[in-house]
């Protein structure tokens, strides 16, 4: 389809004339006229621009996803169901929303600047079914920022309505809302926007168009658009391409799809590799991770990308496919150098394949940032180690983010520990390797001396707490990254 077609608060809109880097903000404001949708940061972090979208949810079903529209382009909306606070009241004579009445009733709002975008992320909790832990009220809330009202009354109208289901209009109308084809090949005068529904469509268009770039989520490329005013002349979305998407497990292991998103990813990790879902936990807000994709953070090669270092340490498998075919490397060999992947030109990362654990390894995944909700981690660590039954060491695979160039093993560290009992001793001794293993900068967000001091803090963290069982779950009121040990463990 060469012309951009989203139904709009329930009528289906389309447009042959619009740039396809315009945010679905500024479509809603400029062209629509829309302005209950507000611009706060324009990149991500402030929840203002919230606006609900119909995806299938990981029982197939439709389900309303709150997503920030500054990072959405138009084209990421391709045969989808908007919603915008505009349409939680269809007409003049129609009654508020539940979550908007709620809102009134707690006094959640003051100067409402924020109210919009509030409201349409309690729009989504008000139809899931899955909002019984209480760590998830703040895990929907946490993408929103109220500089007025401060959050209790907040808090309380999202307590009214989560989870509640109600047989309305909208639950009604999500059934007949389900996504459409998102396939598109939609060409202006100066920009081109494709999203093929085939591997081999996909291939075709990198092989004619050699200036193309990738994009899934867009929580990263947006920025550059949002912030640096750039209009890449040609991008090629992958979330047209179904097979991407796949999150699976067999005997072996687990395949984790690289345009899964955060939130997908999260919902599966949960009851088979707690690390990667304890890191999923803290990675962005809602809003973020029902966008941003496992592909996208790892081709991003950021040194401090969240999802790097746990799977490095479990260890994952990167497969890169081509018109040629498909190619396995190990994830630490990936990232060739800051900000750079092995990935070559046509070449996307179509998947990462995670071997079965031990049984009786010991996993986990610590984040370390200044706040523990939607933040950038000054240091990030998956620490995976398996021991023999004399609690002898067989194999350390401890990596690191915020501490090199690229996500990086700690291998000095690592050799240190193999053949040793694992105990506070020999961890203390290992950690004597960790500064020839890393060199971390100095920047804003730690200098080089607390980075160091991070590390090795979160590897006896590790010791600490995974003396009692291998992978502790988080305590539903999670305060630090790493948890004290149960009573009786010390
Ligand atoms: C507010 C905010 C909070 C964030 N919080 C976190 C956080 O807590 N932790 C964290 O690690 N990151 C965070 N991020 C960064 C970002 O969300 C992640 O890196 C995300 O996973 C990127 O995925 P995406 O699909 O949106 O990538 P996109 O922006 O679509 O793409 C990112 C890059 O990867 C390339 N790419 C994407 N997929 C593929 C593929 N399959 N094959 C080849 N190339 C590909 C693109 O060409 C592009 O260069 C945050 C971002 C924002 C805006
Ligand atoms: S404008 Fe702040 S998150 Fe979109
Ligand atoms: S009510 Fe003013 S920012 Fe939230």
């Amino acid at each position: 389809m060469n012309r951009l077609r989203f139904c709009l608060n329930g009528q289906w809109v389309e447009d042959t004339q619009v740039a396809p880097t315009t945010t679905v903000l500024r479509y809603l404001r400029d062209q629509r006229g829309l302005t209950g949708t507000k611009e706060g940061c324009a990149e991500g972090d402030c929840g203002a621009c919230t606006v609900a979208v119909v995806e299938n949810g990981p029982d197939g079903k439709p389900t309303y996803r709150a997503v920030n529209s500054c990072l959405l382009l138009l084209p990421m909306v391709q045969g989808k169901h908007v919603v915008t606070v505009e349409g939680l009241k269809p007409t003049a004579s129609a009654a508020p929303h539940p979550c908007q009445s709620a809102m009134a009733s707690a006094l959640g709002s003051q100067c409402g600047y924020c109210t919009p975008g509030i409201v349409m992320s309690l729009f989504e909790a008000t139809y899931r079914s899955d909002m019984q832990e209480t760590w998830k009220m703040d895990d929907q809330l946490c993408g929103n920022l109220c500089r007025c009202t401060g959050y209790r009354p907040i808090r309380a109208a999202a307590q009214t309505v989560a989870g509640t289901c109600p047989p309305d209009a909208f639950s009604t109308a999500l059934e007949a809302s389900a996504p459409e084809s998102m396939a598109l090949a939609y060409e202006t005068k100066t920009q081109r926007f494709f999203t093929p529904s085939t591997m081999d469509e996909l291939f075709k268009v990198l092989h004619h168009h050699a200036n193309a770039r990738v994009v899934v989520g867009g929580t990263d490329l947006s920025l550059e658009v949002t912030k640096r005013f750039e209009k890449p002349p040609c991008l090629v979305s992958l979330e047209g391409i179904a097979s991407l998407k796949t999150l699976s497990e067999s005997a072996d292991g687990f395949s984790l799809g690289a345009t899964a998103t955060l939130s997908e990813l999260e919902a599966f990790a949960e009851s088979r590799l707690p690390a990667v879902a304890r890191m999923a936990r803290y990675f962005g807000a809602r809003q973020i991770k029902h966008r941003a994709t496992v592909g996208g953070n790892l081709c991003n090669a950021s040194p401090i990308g969240d999802l790097a270092p746990v799977l490095i340490s479990l260890g994952v498998t990167a497969v890169l496919a081509s018109s040629k075919g498909e190619r396995r490397i190990p994830l630490e060999l990936f990232f060739t150098s800051y900000r750079k992947t092995a990935l070559e030109a046509g070449e996307v990362l179509a998947r990462v394949e995670v071997p079965r654990p031990s049984a009786s390894a010991k996993s986990m995944a610590y984040k370390v940032s200044k706040r523990r909700e939607l933040d950038i981690s000054a240091v990030a660590c998956g620490l995976y180690l398996q021991l023999n039954e004399a609690g002898v060491v067989t194999l350390a695979r401890f990596a690191f983010g915020g501490m090199a160039a690229t996500p990086k093993r700690a291998t000095a560290v690592e050799q240190a520990l193999l053949g040793q009992l694992w105990n506070e001793q020999t961890v203390e001794t290992a950690l004597q390797s960790l500064p020839s293993d890393f060199q971390p900068m100095n920047d804003h967000r730690g200098s080089a001396a607390y980075r160091m001091s991070v590390a090795e803090n979160l590897v006896r963290g590790f010791f600490h707490e995974t003396r009692g069982s291998h992978s502790p779950p988080l305590l539903p009121q999670h305060t630090a990254t790493v948890q004290p040990p149960a009573a009786g463990e010390a």
